[in-house]
């Protein structure tokens, strides 16, 4: 094993959270500056992880790092053995729990460290099945987009185990991404959905359905610089969200603040019950005006994130 120092970024939904994971369409965006940094060293003795969430020795990892668990395991198992003795230190600039793919980072970051460290040449395929090991301990039944928005230099368009495709972004405009600072609850609010499924068939698949015609709209306009129209559409996403029980009353103070603040659009964004919702405005003047307005009215962090592609 070789000393290995890498990292994976952040992703914001920029529409069709939850509908994915029922095979519609989805669009997000790579947060490239906000990221998670792993380095893996040799040691000679222990299984040792330093963390924000837990310091001390994989066998002693608390229910909240069962995912990162199963994944050394499994890329010891695979590359070494598995009682090969480590030394791995995770850090991040990406708020935990918030609906900007904290989790996904994590996985990526650790399946590329240790395939650097044993010298393995890892495919995109590969890290994006290895990362999911983890990933569906952490939420469940994941769609793969945090992941496959993660690993990407560009926005995706993407549909469960369909498309994963980059995206052109042709739009003159800002996102304001604010976090509400309550730890959202992705698998919680995913089962909702499933419950509502159940419970309520029809009507959770024409919302379903709503949402990924909704994300398909939002192409088009992405594409022909019609911004008011994306916002718009934004707007008819958050209230389908809320129909599917996965806002809360924080993210719907932060979306009616942008608005009041003159936002074209606003959402939540990830698995929502807290976390970060979006905001839409034309120039970084307004995405000023309104961050602050968020930054006033409750939002712990935000950032703003130009929608052209560099
Ligand atoms: C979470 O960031 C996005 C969800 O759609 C779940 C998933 O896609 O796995 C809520």
């Amino acid at each position: 094993m070789q000393t290995v120092n890498v990292s994976a970024h952040a992703k914001i939904i920029l529409i069709g959270e939850h509908a994915v994971v029922y095979r519609q369409p989805a669009i997000s965006l790579p947060l490239k500056t906000i990221r998670t940094y792993a380095t893996l060293k040799p040691t000679t003795t222990g299984q040792i992880i330093h963390s924000e969430l837990f310091n001390g020795d994989l066998q002693q990892v608390n229910d909240r790092l069962n995912g990162i668990k199963q994944l050394i395991t499994t890329l010891l198992t695979r590359l070494a053995t598995i009682d090969t003795p480590f030394d791995l230190t995770i850090t991040s600039d990406i708020p935990v729990e918030r609906g900007m793919g904290s989790s996904a980072a994590t996985a990526l970051a650790i399946t590329k460290a240790f395939y650097a460290a044993f010298q393995q040449h890892l495919d995109e395929q590969t890290l994006l099945a290895t990362a999911a090991i983890s990933e569906k301990i952490v939420h469940g039944n994941p769609s793969g987009l945090d992941t496959a928005t993660d690993n990407s230099q560009f926005p995706i368009y993407f549909i469960k185990n369909q498309c994963l495709r980059p995206l052109a972004l042709n739009i003159n405009g800002y996102l304001i991404v604010a976090d509400t600072g309550i730890q959202g609850q992705t698998k919680k609010a995913v089962s909702a959905v499933q419950q509502l499924m159940h419970q309520q068939p029809q009507a959770t698949n024409q919302l379903i359905t709503k949402l990924g015609q909704l994300t398909n709209d939002a192409v088009a306009t992405l594409a022909n610089n019609e911004l008011a129209q994306l916002g718009a559409i934004m707007n008819q996403a958050q209230v389908i969200l809320k129909q599917l029980t996965v806002s809360s009353p924080a993210l719907d103070h932060l979306v009616a603040t942008a608005q009041q603040a003159g936002a074209l659009g606003s959402k939540l964004t990830g698995g929502g019950r807290g976390g970060c919702m979006i905001s839409l405005t034309d120039t970084k003047q307004h995405a000023n005006t309104i961050a602050q307005q968020l930054a006033q009215n409750g939002a712990k962090q935000t950032w703003i994130v130009p929608l052209k592609n560099d």
